[in-house]
């Protein structure tokens, strides 16, 4: 019977579909995704001395976090103004690496 089974191709195709979902929400890919604790101990560090504890911005000219400015915009984005800065605020490139910049934003996006 289970033979059988394995031997049909439509179950065989459901095995793999089964198998693929169960890699997907596996916990083992949460280790790669972006870390909100890790990015709050960066947030707290390098960025609330001008953007305050709170995300409502310390320094004028500072975007107020707290009302979605300039977070209703893709990571990618917010990464490349991180990455390079922007006018008064200072780029991050060498100084954080990739996750730390994307944990921040995962952070910053709490604020929200
Ligand atoms: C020296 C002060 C300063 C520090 C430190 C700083 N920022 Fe900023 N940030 C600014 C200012 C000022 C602006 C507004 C820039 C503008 O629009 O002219 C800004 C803008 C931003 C923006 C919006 C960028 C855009 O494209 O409009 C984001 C996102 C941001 N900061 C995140 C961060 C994060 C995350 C950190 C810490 C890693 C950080 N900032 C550290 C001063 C700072």
């Amino acid at each position: 019977m289970i033979d059988t089974c394995n031997r049909n191709p439509a179950t065989a195709a459901i095995r793999l579909l089964l198998l693929a979902a169960t890699l997907l929400l596996s916990p083992l890919t949460a280790v790669d995704a972006a870390d909100v604790f890790k990015g709050k101990t960066v947030y707290e560090s390098y960025c609330a001395g001008c953007h305050g504890p709170s995300g409502r911005g310390e320094m004028p000219g500072t975007p107020n976090f707290t009302r979605g400015q300039q977070l209703i915009r893709p990571d990618l984005s917010l990464f490349a103004a991180i990455s390079t800065g922007k006018n008064a605020m200072p780029g991050f490139r060498g100084i954080l690496t990739e996750n730390e910049m994307l944990d921040v934003i995962t952070y910053i996006r709490t604020f929200y």
